[in-house]
């Protein structure tokens, strides 16, 4: 089992430098001793940034639900593979075994067969966070379909969108969903959505809430009686290792959302092994993400990952906030969850609660603490620090993206020092460069630049789906030879990364470059503050000027505007200089966000530069109210 865990940081370089001396060999090394495969590849890695194409393990069969399912069966038969906890905390948690998974995964992949689902068939799947949702995942891999899950957060114009581009034939889901306390008409959605998808043959309805819904005669089908009838085995497709796995939508900068393609084998490998190190994962840990398997973060490591480890992987259908705030802490003093893994934007959140709601539960299982998804501002991270891990849990600061399929920059927790708000070092096999504006490489410390990687991991993407001009112009024109990222990040005099935002997010004001992560964390630890975010607006002599609009806690509600304005701008000068303070600072009620949590500085941007005649697009938007509150009261 060589280096399949580091547990100390010479190790660490050690690996490190072994795997980006001869990726090819390491990674064939790890795709050997860790996998079963049907047969053996011909070529490790072959790869070309121009077209670009890269292909990994060609020539190999596998089915990747063997080495999630399968091949536990002997030893972890009767192990919890997925443990769900439902919204409401009175119903009772299921423990789903890795044979009972297994059966399910086949009873349903027989139910997609028989309704006419062939491999490379791409099929929809529209659930909330139920069992359904993993067991459909991999059934579709079971034989061989291409899966799409679509967030069950989006409207069924979005989801409309999204199963036109990928073709998809049959689409999965459920009558309703439970979110805090409310209930949500999921088929309905679907409903109105497949009004403009004539693509569409079959829907399989997963019965979740004892709805009401109208069901097409020869289209809908309620799943669990086909399930009970359905054979409890299926022989497993046998794959090519670059043969698709799913596709996933993220949205692009401009225009429609961008069908990210993963492929089979490297998805795998990458996705487990890092699994196994960044979680610094062991048998009988309780691994709990708090993603939604409708982004990438669910794919990789609370489907994936995890299962490809043999672990138990936790799914909680609800929100932090249901019932009341201590709902996360609630649940990991139940489960004695041993790895806890969320977004800044949900600490954050309940960082403006009473601590009463963290302090009641016994939090004393917890090992290690995640981060992912945006920069983790410094009073965040110390919140969940101190509060969270008690000082004793190292928190993971996982910087990577959906086109990455897993986690790139991380710290492996009681391996590497972590520094608050930093990434720190590129994970095993991960060869990032920092570009200037001229494409050239910046070598050495203490510099910042656009985060490129040189050279292809296992897990990334392979093309946009039906688009693979665009996928080479958004990743692969930008910096010859070189995967571009799309955000800019610093390295430290140490050589630790810290990413600095999306690049379209810094703000050149009178010729410096201004990150908008670290002035929104200076803004940030003003005690009045709650949440912020910084725009350019266009500026007479500075070029571009910044634009703050920010969200106050309660306690500020009553403070006077203007001697706050003074008191934020006093701060940034402190933390950064005075180039860095705001020329306006607009108190607003809430930030645009789409359903991932991220902030739409698009809007803010035309707000900031009283451009609001177009918005573009605000369909992802989760609370378009918003823009309107801040529009009327634009300073
Ligand atoms: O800007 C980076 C930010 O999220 C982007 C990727 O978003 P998405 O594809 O939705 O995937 C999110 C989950 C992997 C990145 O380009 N981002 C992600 N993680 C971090 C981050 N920014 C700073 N620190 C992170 N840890």
């Amino acid at each position: 089992m060589s280096n399949y865990h580091i547990k100390h940081l010479e190790e660490y370089y050690q690996v490190y430098r072994k795997s980006v001396r001869n990726p090819e060999s390491f990674w064939e090394e790890m795709a050997e001793e860790h996998f079963v495969w049907r047969r053996r590849w011909d070529n490790v890695l072959t790869w070309d940034f121009e077209k670009p194409e890269i292909k990994w393990f060609e020539g190999a069969k596998l089915n990747i639900t063997e080495n999630c399912l399968d091949r536990h069966l002997p030893t972890r038969g009767e192990k919890t593979a997925i443990l769900f906890e439902p919204n409401d905390p009175k119903e009772a948690a299921q423990h789903i075994t890795y044979r009972q998974l297994h059966e399910k995964v086949c009873r349903m992949a027989n139910v997609f067969l028989e309704q006419g689902i062939k491999k490379g068939d791409r099929v929809c799947i529209y659930l909330p966070m139920i069992p359904e949702l993993a067991v459909s995942l991999l059934a579709c891999a079971r034989i061989g379909a291409i899966h799409s899950v679509v967030f069950a957060g989006f409207s069924s114009n979005a989801l409309a969108t999204r199963i036109n581009d990928s073709d998809c034939k049959m689409v999965i889901t459920s009558d309703g969903s439970y979110r805090g306390g409310k209930t949500i008409d999921l088929k309905s959605i679907v409903d109105k959505a497949l009004e403009d998808c004539p693509g569409v043959t079959s829907v399989l309805v997963v019965n979740r809430i004892n709805g009401k819904v109208t069901m097409k005669e020869g289209r809908d089908h309620w799943l669990q009686p086909l399930m009970d009838d359905a054979y409890a085995d299926c022989v497993a497709e046998v794959m090519d290792a670059e043969d698709p796995l799913f596709i996933l939508y993220t949205s692009g900068s401009t225009g429609k959302p961008k069908g990210m393609v993963h492929t089979i084998a490297g998805y795998m490998v990458y996705t487990a092994y890092t699994f196994k190190n960044v979680f610094q994962y062991r048998e009988g840990d309780i691994f709990w993400c708090t993603a939604d398997i409708g982004w990438i973060t669910g794919h990789s490591y609370i489907v994936y990952g995890p299962l490809a480890n043999g672990a138990t992987t936790v799914m909680f259908e609800g929100v932090p906030s249901h019932p009341d705030y201590g709902r996360f802490w609630q649940v990991v003093e139940k489960h004695k969850i041993t790895q806890f893994y969320t977004a800044p934007t949900a600490i954050r959140a309940l960082a403006k609660e009473n601590l009463d709601y963290v302090e009641k539960y016994d939090l004393s299982s917890l090992k290690v603490l995640g981060s992912v998804g945006e920069p983790i501002n410094e009073e965040a991270w110390h919140w969940y620090n101190n509060n969270v891990g008690k000082n004793m849990s190292p928190i993971v600061d996982t910087w990577w993206q959906t086109e990455t399929g897993g986690i790139m920059i991380t710290p492996i927790p009681y391996v590497t020092p972590t520094t608050p708000t930093y990434a720190t070092l590129p994970f095993i096999g991960i060869q990032p460069a920092l570009m200037d504006g001229e494409g050239k490489e910046i070598k050495g410390n203490q510099v910042s630049g656009r985060l490129c990687i040189k050279y292809p991991w296992p897990s990334v993407a392979r093309t946009i789906w039906g688009d693979h001009q665009r996928f080479k112009d958004t990743y692969f024109s930008a910096f010859k030879d070189m995967y571009f990222t799309g955000d800019g990040a610093l390295r430290d005099a140490v050589g630790y990364y810290r990413i600095t935002g999306r690049v379209d997010d810094v703000i050149i004001v009178s010729g410096h470059n201004l990150g908008t992560a670290p002035i929104e964390d200076s803004i940030n630890e003003h005690p009045a503050v709650a949440e912020s975010a910084i725009v350019g607006f266009p500026h007479d002599v500075k070029g571009n000027a910044l634009y703050g609009f920010v969200i106050l806690k309660e306690t500020g509600e009553g403070r006077d505007r203007d001697n706050l304005r003074r008191e934020i701008n006093q701060q940034i000068t402190e933390h950064i200089g005075p180039i860095a303070k705001l020329d306006k600072i607009q108190f607003v009620p809430g930030l645009p966000k789409t359903r991932s949590g991220k902030i739409m500085r698009r809007i803010l941007r035309k707000i900031a530069s009283n451009d609001t005649s177009n918005l573009g697009d605000t369909s992802t938007l989760l609370n378009p109210e918003v823009v309107q509150q801040i529009m009327d009261e634009v300073l």
